[in-house]
């Protein structure tokens, strides 16, 4: 089932028409001539969707808190940080695809009643930025972005902003104080950005990948949508297998596949390459819970589940990884990626990354394993943000699991 990568191979990302003569557009002059905000926001409530960037938001429910909350101005954000080792779906959809993201947009914007949208994309990504550049100009050229969008008295207009490429950024709040010029550091929650977000009015801030669900869902109807994949959050989501599979790289497929089909199915993984043999999988990117092989037959799912999907990436490590190199490269990147705010990230995922220094060359202290269990504690319970407790997950997994692989000289 392809819904978001079904006309990757027929299009020109620089080239706007290669995109209308597959429908592109449609869902666009369907909602703003036929529909009211309101009717558009009940669609894409109805369809079930949920955000693509970690948390799982049903996506309707949010738009409708902005669209209520009375404002002057209000603001539509689309999150193109992406900066999670491991993830890269949504630059690959701005790549293939630019203006699946760039309707999915506009809709957002219409249905909340934003005149102004961002694309914020992470620094980095400058292949992406150009094209989404490009995209963008066509666009207002074809006056579907812009003053009377598409002739109707509905203005959008929308600007590209280039973050830094902090981790944190990717965050919604952190984003919203860093195109504001501040600090990229997260903001206490609530208010949420719904009610009070860029410059304090509602805004929304919706994943890339979440955006460009968007037209499917006004074009086909927010029935046919819920039935695609699994009931408590319908459609497809774009896995990235990374690891030790045959086939790495980017798989479409329903939510509720299990991590075993992933995996194995020749649809998508293939299975591992020859000669290795399955150890565990992180679900979700560097952030992610370690799946052990009795767990693969969990379906992967948004909503409550034992081991949450995050952005989708799935890492398989094969019975010869070096647990002690891939806990000091979480470690580093997290201690790295910590912004500094509060003192129990700050300073708990620097000594987390001291001692998975010491782990990675065999030097352990003895002091150590208590400090582990420590630092894993405060970062899970006392952060100001979820990127401490992000920090711990892997850790804790990995020390459950394996303590003897980590704690062998004890
Ligand atoms: C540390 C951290 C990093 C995040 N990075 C991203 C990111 O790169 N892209 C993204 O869409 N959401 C990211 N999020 C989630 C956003 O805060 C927000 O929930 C999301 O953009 C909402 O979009 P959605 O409802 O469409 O998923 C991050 C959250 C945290 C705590
Ligand atoms: S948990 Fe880490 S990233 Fe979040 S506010 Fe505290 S220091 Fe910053």
């Amino acid at each position: 089932m392809q819904i978001l990568t079904k006309n990757w191979h027929k299009i020109d990302p620089l080239n706007i028409d290669s995109y209308i003569r597959t429908g592109g557009y449609e869902a666009l002059q369907k909602a703003i001539r036929e529909m009211k905000p309101a009717e558009a926001i009940d669609e894409v409530k109805k369809s079930g969707l949920r955000g693509r960037g970690g948390a799982g938001f049903p996506t309707g429910e949010k738009w409708e808190l902005a669209a209520k909350t009375p404002a002057k101005e209000k603001y539509f954000i689309c999150n193109l940080d992406e900066s999670e080792p491991g993830a890269y779906k949504d630059r690959i959809i701005a790549e293939k695809n630019p203006h699946q993201i760039i309707e999915g947009l506009l809709i957002g914007a219409f249905a909340v009643g934003a005149k102004k949208a961002f694309i914020y994309i992470n620094g980095h990504y400058q292949k992406q930025d150009e094209i989404l550049k490009i995209a963008l100009e066509q666009a207002r050229e074809k006056e579907f972005v812009g003053r009377s969008v598409i002739g109707s008295a509905v203005d959008i207009e929308i600007d590209i902003f280039q973050g830094a490429g902090a981790y944190i950024c990717g965050e919604e709040t952190a984003l919203i104080n860093s195109i504001e010029g501040k600090r990229g550091e997260p903001r206490l929650k609530p208010p949420y950005p719904p009610v009070a977000g860029l410059f304090g009015k509602p805004t929304i801030v919706n994943n890339a990948e979440t955006l460009a669900n968007v037209s499917y869902i006004i074009k086909r109807g927010a029935k046919v949508f819920s039935e695609i994949g699994a009931a408590v959050s319908p459609g497809t989501k774009l896995f990235v297998l990374e690891g030790a599979v045959k086939n790495r790289g980017i798989h479409e497929a329903p939510l509720g596949t299990t991590a075993q089909e992933l995996v194995y199915n020749s649809l998508y993984g293939g299975g591992l390459e020859d000669g290795k043999e399955f150890w565990f999988a992180q679900i979700g990117g560097a952030s992610g819970r370690l799946m052990p092989v009795g767990k693969l037959d969990q379906p992967l799912v948004y909503g409550k589940c034992e081991y949450p999907l995050g952005c989708g990436s799935i890492f398989v490590a094969d019975k010869n990884a070096d647990l002690k190199d891939l806990l000091f490269s979480w470690a580093d990147f997290f201690h790295r990626e910590s912004c500094g705010k509060c003192v129990p990230c700050r300073e708990g995922t620097y000594r987390l990354w001291e001692i998975a220094k010491r782990l990675k060359s065999d030097d352990l202290l003895e002091r150590d394993r208590k400090n582990i269990e420590d630092i894993l504690w405060t970062l899970s319970n006392t952060t100001f943000c979820p990127l401490g407790n992000f920090a711990s997950v892997a850790w804790s997994d990995a020390i459950k699991m394996f303590p003897d692989k980590i704690f062998n000289d004890q």
